[in-house]
């Protein structure tokens, strides 16, 4: 039956219930129809299903199953093939348990790193989160399994969630924070989008029509359903009206009394509760399970958590080629060795089926083993530390197993600081002493601190890598696995650095997002302030050659190609990274940006030709004054590297692409710079009102160019010329202009 034809049935009450969770984790059933509740549940970083007690916060336990790594690990593979498979295999399981929307994929931008929820997160950068996040979806949603694009939007702070206002201006909104919901809605058409707890520009999301309605429906063209984040919800009237299609879980009554009173009053149109179920019928209608239910072989997804973790964990430093382990007396210290920390808490915490421990992985190598610190506890162990120097002593290797403990990093809170608790920093002064050999191998949510980098030899990033932790770790150290991770978001040298510390977590009522679109990398490169480890780094057992850049400006896009070698001993992937820096803007602008990247596999000596296509769309910016997006002409360089930091070619082009007549012409206030600089186009116009010898005036004495260049025509009457001859000076010259055209 068709939707306005159920719609014209139901009662009120029963309208109100369809766009209302009928409990935490299912929507209402529609029996007449033959619709069944659908069920709804987290989320990124495995299926967590609930089956007796509930909650959204990760305390109660829920059903068994994978544990995959955590958004910020899988991120740095910069794989989209591989994001692709993740997604269709978190369908396959969700499938498999009836769950027909699972709540993820997490994209919002890592804007500070004391953000407590950064590890369900991908990236500072939203040109990879919605790349990713798109190829996430897409995998996911091909198994008939819809995804809930979360958190909707500028949740970039975890303290005050529910009632704190993120407030920022257009341009960075549009740019950096919704730019990677807009890149997913577009190409992934995502079955819902979480709507956020916070608060943006003092306005509640959840009530923001601006954002639901006109921004999402109205410019972006979304089709699906709006749902709100757990509890999110107020005013239920309000939020109706903004666009928020369903209500998650739900109040019950409350709600019911709260939209029929509305609908009462004239405070709320009937018709707009219609559209909203009209939206959650047609989600239900897509997403009813038709198949038989298969259970999936836990083996074999275990062994892609494997896959997901080690194609993923990136290699900061490794001096002296130190990795991978050579056959040697090894000493394995850190008691994150023997009780891991692989998945954030919260409700991404699934109940995993089989936590494989580093030492677990170790277990057919020789090796000595020592706790060398309580992860629980940040004093000094003066016993444990003792038999870790032991062991740092007497072997000729050692790796140093060091992380945040799960109090540090969760849902719902954020961090104050960035380091690492004191026994384990005291830790690696103790063991770097007696060893020179040292690795590092970290397991946290979010970036941690390392002004200890120069005491080792090898640092290696795991972020939170899932109940295959263990094997992952070992097939990245001993070189079974080649590492090709880059750092999807940049790890400053001090807190002081980051770009938001001034004003993250200042005022408990307002994030003020004054750093604006120098967020990460756009911040560290255009300021040219040294990182300890720069967005895009991440180091292999192989080396690459970059050359041969070519670049053809094509009708709608800029085409890139490179030749990239492998020149080492073993097969290696890299990942290569497009960045364009606009040089013609007379507006601020990143030094560079990211526009497009690839992940290549290189057998040993050989060469690929990699093809970009870049459209000449990537290069707008949101220009406040005039409401819209702008490209501008003039020129670009566009770059290929290896990081943000680590450039191997470059080469500038000039575009002309927007034949945009009516800028060029001139005005009251149009510099004489600018009179000075395109004076052949005015020449006729110049002579004719005697303008021509100011302006060669200008051009031949130094001193006065200087103090004209800052005069707009209309102050000509400084230098005693009437402003009707400079009126019509500015009227011939645009006809002038225009006979050129
Ligand atoms: C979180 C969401 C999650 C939901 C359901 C909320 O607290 O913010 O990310 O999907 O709970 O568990």
């Amino acid at each position: 039956m068709k939707n306005s034809e159920i719609i014209k049935n139901l009662s009120l009450d029963d309208k109100i219930k369809i766009v209302t969770g009928q409990d935490f984790w299912y929507t209402k059933e529609l029996k007449n129809e033959g619709l069944k509740s659908l069920l709804l549940t987290d989320g990124p970083s495995g299926v967590r299903k609930q089956e007796e007690d509930i909650d959204a916060l990760g305390l109660n336990q829920s059903i068994e199953t994978i544990s995959f790594p955590s958004l910020a690990l899988i991120a740095c593979s910069f794989d989209k093939d591989l994001l692709r498979q993740y997604g269709e295999y978190l369908g396959q399981i969700a499938k498999s348990e009836k769950v027909k929307v699972l709540l993820g994929p997490g994209i919002n931008i890592k804007r500070n790193p004391l953000a407590g929820r950064n590890f369900e997160y991908m990236s500072e950068d939203p040109f990879v989160s919605g790349k990713l996040g798109t190829a996430y979806i897409k995998g996911l949603q091909s198994q008939g399994v819809g995804a809930s694009v979360k958190h909707f939007a500028t949740n970039n702070r975890e303290n005050q969630r529910f009632t704190n206002s993120s407030n920022i201006d257009e341009r960075t909104l549009r740019e950096i924070y919704l730019s990677a919901f807009e890149t997913i809605v577009k190409e992934a058409e995502p079955a819902t989008i979480m709507s956020s707890y916070n608060f943006l520009n003092q306005v509640p999301v959840s009530e923001n029509k601006w954002l639901l309605t006109d921004l999402l429906r109205n410019e972006w063209g979304y089709q699906g359903v709006v749902v709100s984040d757990w509890s999110a919800v107020k005013r239920r009237a309000q939020s109706l009206k903004a666009g928020l299609n369903l209500e998650m879980p739900g109040k019950g009554e409350a709600t019911l009394t709260e939209v029929k009173d509305a609908i009462k009053n004239g405070q709320l149109d009937e018709h707009i509760l219609d559209v909203s179920v009209d939206r959650v019928l047609t989600l239900m209608k897509d997403y009813q399970i038709k198949e038989e239910v298969q259970s999936y072989d836990k083996e074999t997804y275990h062994d892609f958590a494997r896959e997901l973790a080690r194609k993923s964990i990136v290699l900061l430093k490794n001096e002296n080629e130190n990795l991978p382990l050579k056959p040697s007396s090894l000493g394995l210290i850190g008691e994150l060795a023997e009780n891991p920390r692989y998945q954030g808490g919260g409700s991404s915490k699934v109940n995993p089926y089989h936590v494989v421990t580093p030492l677990g992985a170790f277990k057919n190598q020789q090796y000595v083993y020592a706790q060398g610190y309580n992860i629980n506890n940040h004093e000094v162990d003066q016993q444990l530390q003792q038999q870790a120097v032991k062991v740092a002593q007497q072997n000729d290797q050692v790796v140093l197993f060091l992380g945040y403990p799960e109090s540090y990093e969760t849902e719902g809170l954020d961090k104050d600081s960035l380091s690492l608790p004191d026994n384990q920093l005291a830790l690696i002064d103790a063991v770097t002493k007696e060893n020179e050999n040292v690795t590092i191998v970290l397991q946290n949510g979010g970036t941690v601190l390392m002004p200890w980098a120069d005491k080792v030899k090898s640092i290696v990033e795991t972020y939170l890598p899932g109940e295959a932790v263990g094997e992952a770790i070992y097939d990245i150290l001993t070189g079974k696995q080649n590492p090709a991770g880059k750092l999807a978001e940049t790890v400053p040298q001090r807190i002081e650095d980051v770009p938001s510390y001034l004003t993250f977590n200042q005022s408990k009522a307002d994030e003020n997002y004054r750093e604006g679109i120098y967020v990460g990398y756009r911040y560290y490169d255009t300021k040219n302030i040294e990182t300890q480890f720069p967005f895009g780094h991440g180091l292999s057992y192989t080396t690459f050659d970059y050359s041969n850049m070519q670049i053809t400006n094509q009708e709608s896009s800029l085409k890139v190609s490179l030749d990239i070698k492998n020149t080492g001993n073993i097969f290696g992937e890299e990942v290569v990274q497009i960045y364009i820096g606009n040089r013609t803007s007379d507006i601020d602008m990143p030094f560079k940006e990211l526009r497009e990247f690839e992940r290549v596999a290189l057998e040993v000596n050989e060469t690929k030709t990699i093809n970009f296509e870049i459209p000449h769309k990537a290069m707008r910016w949101y220009n406040e004054n005039r409401g819209q997006w702008q490209i501008d002409d003039g020129e670009y360089i566009i770059y290929a590297g290896s990081s943000v930091e680590d450039i191997r070619l470059e080469q500038p082009i000039t575009l002309n692409i927007t034949n945009q007549t009516t800028s060029n012409q001139i005005h009251e206030d149009t510099y004489l710079s600018e009179i000075v600089t395109r004076k052949e186009a005015f020449k006729q116009s110049l002579e004719q009102y005697n303008l021509d010898k100011i302006i060669d005036a200008v051009i031949e004495n130094p001193e006065l160019t200087s103090i004209f260049e800052n005069v707009p025509l209309r102050s000509l009457i400084m230098v005693n010329i009437d402003i009707k001859i400079v009126r019509d000076f500015i009227d011939a010259a645009n006809e002038e202009l225009s006979k050129q055209a």
